[in-house]
């Protein structure tokens, strides 16, 4: 429990650059999965992110992760109700990096984390072992949403039955946001 509060001092300085613009703001407008935001799918992927950052045994840049994370789905648009030429998974990293690009100062790292936190649904691997974790925590997060969202009872579970899960959901779920 001592590294979550640990986490949580860590992520309100590293992440205050970013929401003190409040412009991450906008993501509350937006649905995610079931009942949660995009702000609230962004706060939790990039807290996962910094939380996988503080107990792997690599040095991760945890600012620019962060940073990267709280932006990756900063496409502003509801993807249930817009048509887009495109599938919305395919297509949002893209426009979530245009977007902060226009919006933030951008690092490498960061736009890479942005631009392919989809792998492997689109096919370009991360680039950097910060924008691997935020792909994989996305891909928790979203599990965890969704199944909330269908009304399972996520905690307590055994850690198989929930790769289980996550796998069972990028199989069914993914391809078809
Ligand atoms: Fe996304
Ligand atoms: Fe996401």
């Amino acid at each position: 429990m001592r590294i979550l509060i640990k986490r949580d001092i860590l992520f309100h300085h590293l992440s205050a650059p970013v929401l003190d613009t409040g412009l991450l703001n906008q993501l509350k407008e937006f649905k995610q999965h079931g009942k949660c935001t995009c702000y609230d799918h962004s706060i939790a992927v990039a807290k996962t992110a910094l939380f996988l950052s503080m107990i792997l045994p690599f040095r991760f840049k945890q600012k620019q992760l962060v940073k990267g994370a709280l932006l990756h789905d900063y496409f502003l648009y509801d993807w249930h109700k817009v048509k887009l030429e495109k599938l919305h998974g395919f297509h949002h990293p893209k426009i979530a990096a245009e977007n902060a690009h226009r919006d933030f100062k951008i690092t490498k790292i960061e736009e890479n984390i942005i631009r392919r936190h989809m792998f492997p649904l689109t096919p370009i691997p991360p680039k950097y072992r910060e924008s691997v974790l935020v792909t994989i925590s996305d891909k928790y997060c979203a599990t965890k949403e969704v199944f909330v969202a269908l009304g399972h009872k996520i905690r307590g579970l055994h850690p198989a039955t929930h790769i289980a899960n996550t796998v069972a959901f990028l199989l069914a779920f993914l391809p078809w946001r």
